[in-house]
């Protein structure tokens, strides 16, 4: 996600706009840019890559006292320096910083475009400055000019305003993105998040949706959504930079975890019309969708557990012929794949070298190539013929939570869209879409059952063994649980088959031998339950995570998730497996952002 720091005061701004950038760098992000103003002129500096590069193009005192500062998390425009934050209008009077996403910005584009407006960048971000210019040239009144903007603006938005027409004020506006204010006798503050201002003070206001605000040096004023004037609300931060960073979560990894409703809200965000699935890099895609006989989902590590979810959903929604294979595999194994094959990649970097590997060799052969990445021009996502982006933001912790949560749900409506390419209408998709978009809510549920695992998962503080078990799309939720708690907890975590169990595995299970059982999935449900007792039988101490209708009353550890459909039962129970793992390892006083022997991305082979 970007980041923004913005103030006005007594003082040279430079400097708080660096260091509060630098403050905000966890958020990630692959260029940086300021702007300074007085009442001479107003002047922006911008650069793709570091803050370091940022700081090369500027001068060591600058004495402008009002300034506003960006780190950009692309969204839409690949990295660079004309892309790069802030953006000004064509006379350069009005300076705009952003973070969020204009859902909207087509259209506002081509409305600016037919009334004599220049556009430079290829970003979202730069039609809110052409607004406020067009708005302000009608009527010079920056905070009207800004109310009308707004009110055009679909989407997600984190603005700060600087214009040489009021060259100490800042104006803000917030909606869905983060955005906080502070004060002290210096000036007053704004920024993404706290981190940044914490060094200056510790009298915080975080904007509300829909307000606005007006910074001067002297003092700031909040108005609601209808422009009234509002008293603010000061809260003393009661968090160190450190953990503010963090959200005032211990770790990275739990703060990921409970950001995973916005990033699901986020991934979603504009993908529906009704039933209509909207993926515009698909559409666009001018091959015969008739002449794809298979498919096949690519990937390593979490993403490929994801990939298997994915192949049992393109099986039963299109009843075509796909097969999942991890990338390592793939790369090696001269696949039977060509132009007739549908390649699906999946990677939070987008710099895997396994999976950029893959992917050479199946454009090598003709495949048609489409990834779903996390990160915005990366090289997966250039490689590909059309790339889909989760919208996790950036995922600092080395296991995979968030990404992975958004993996599911694009591959999920990615799958309902090829489905509506082939003409094959998927049974209760109406019912799908509808829990697809309650899901944000449906994980924010599913969180609150935080204590209870915290109890439940207090069991494997002294276990070197763990199993997971479950059937159909269980199955692939129990590798991912496995997975997470292997690397996190160092715990040695298997995941079967419920239904192979008695072929061999279950010779493990002895008294108090811990196991996770899975059972979401209601048709196979009986059957799964059936496997577990055999478990139970032999002493083991059964977790079971199941769905609102289980008769589970002989099971002692049992956790629900959320009534939805049942092919959407993955996200809550990852999101439950996540937790479990997090715990295990926080017993067990491992490092959890930073596991042994373990990198965010494998870019070597
Ligand atoms: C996930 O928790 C792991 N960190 C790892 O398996 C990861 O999913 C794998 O390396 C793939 O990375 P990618 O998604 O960036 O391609």
């Amino acid at each position: 996600m970007c980041g923004i720091t913005g103030f006005t005061g007594k003082q040279p701004a430079l400097p708080f706009l660096l260091q509060g950038l630098s403050k905000l760098e966890y958020r990630g992000y692959d260029s940086a840019g300021v702007t300074l103003v007085n009442s001479k002129k107003l002047t922006t500096w911008k650069t793709k890559g570091r803050l370091s590069e940022l700081e090369k193009l500027l001068e060591k005192e600058l004495p402008q006292s009002c300034g506003i500062g960006h780190t950009r998390w692309a969204t839409h425009g690949v990295p660079s320096n004309m892309n790069a934050h802030p953006h000004m209008n064509e006379e350069g009077t009005i300076s705009v910083v952003h973070n969020g996403i204009v859902e909207n910005y087509t259209t506002l584009k081509e409305e600016l475009i037919q009334v004599g407006y220049h556009f430079h960048s290829d970003t979202d971000s730069e039609v809110i400055v052409q607004l406020l210019d067009f708005y302000y040239k009608k009527k010079p009144v920056m905070k009207e000019a800004l109310q009308k903007t707004i009110r055009h603006l679909e989407g997600s938005y984190a603005l700060c305003i600087t214009t040489i027409f009021e060259p100490n004020t800042i104006y803000v506006a917030k909606k869905e993105s983060p955005m906080v204010l502070g004060r002290s006798k210096e000036g007053t503050f704004c920024a993404s998040d706290a981190p940044a201002l914490l060094a200056y003070t510790k009298e915080i206001l975080p904007l509300q949706d829909g307000e606005t605000a007006i910074l001067n040096k002297d003092g700031l004023e909040v108005f609601d959504s209808k422009g009234r004037p509002i008293e603010p609300r000061y809260i003393t931060f009661p968090y160190d930079i450190q953990s503010a960073q963090k959200g005032g979560y211990d770790s990275y990894m739990l703060k990921e975890i409970h950001e995973q409703p916005s990033a699901i809200r986020e991934t979603l965000r504009g993908r529906f019309r009704g039933n209509q699935i909207i993926l515009p890099k698909i559409e666009e895609l001018e091959i015969d969708w008739n002449s794809i006989y298979n498919t096949v989902f690519i990937a390593c590590g979490t993403a490929y557990h994801a990939c298997i979810y994915a192949n049992t959903i393109y099986q039963r929604y299109t009843g075509k012929m796909s097969y999942v294979m991890p990338a390592s595999e793939f790369r090696y194994c001269d696949p039977a794949v060509d132009e007739h094959t549908l390649c699906i990649f999946v990677s939070q970097s987008g710099e895997t070298a396994d999976t950029l590997a893959a992917l050479k060799l199946a454009r090598a052969k003709g495949c048609v190539t489409v990834s779903v990445v996390n990160v915005l021009g990366s090289s997966i996502a250039r490689q590909s013929d059309a790339v889909l982006y989760t919208a996790a933001g950036p995922e600092i912790a080395v296991a995979s939570t968030k990404a992975y949560t958004t993996q599911l749900v694009l591959l999920h409506v990615l799958i309902l869209k090829l489905a509506q390419l082939y003409g094959i209408r998927v049974k209760g998709i109406g019912k799908l879409i509808k829990d697809l978009k309650r899901l944000p809510e449906l994980v924010e549920e599913t969180l609150a059952n935080d204590k209870t695992v915290k109890k439940y998962a207090g069991m494997l503080k002294d276990e070197h063994d763990a199993y997971f078990i479950g059937r159909q799309l269980d199955y692939p939720s129990a590798l991912e649980g496995a997975l997470k708690l292997k690397e996190v907890s160092y715990v040695h975590a298997d995941a079967y088959y419920a239904g192979e169990l008695k072929h061999g595995p279950i010779a493990l299970i002895e008294k108090n031998t811990v196991v996770i059982a899975l059972a979401t999935q209601p048709e196979i449900a009986s059957k799964t339950i059936s496997n577990i007792k055999e478990t139970v039988a032999r002493g083991a101490r059964v977790i079971l995570i199941t769905d609102q209708d289980m008769e589970a009353k002989e099971f002692k550890y049992v956790i629900r998730i959320p009534d939805m459909e049942p092919q959407l039962r993955v996200i809550p129970v990852a999101v439950l497996t996540q937790l479990i793992a997090y715990y295990a390892a926080k017993e067990k006083g491992c490092d959890i952002d930073k596991p042994r022997n373990l990198a965010k991305s494998v870019t070597v082979e």
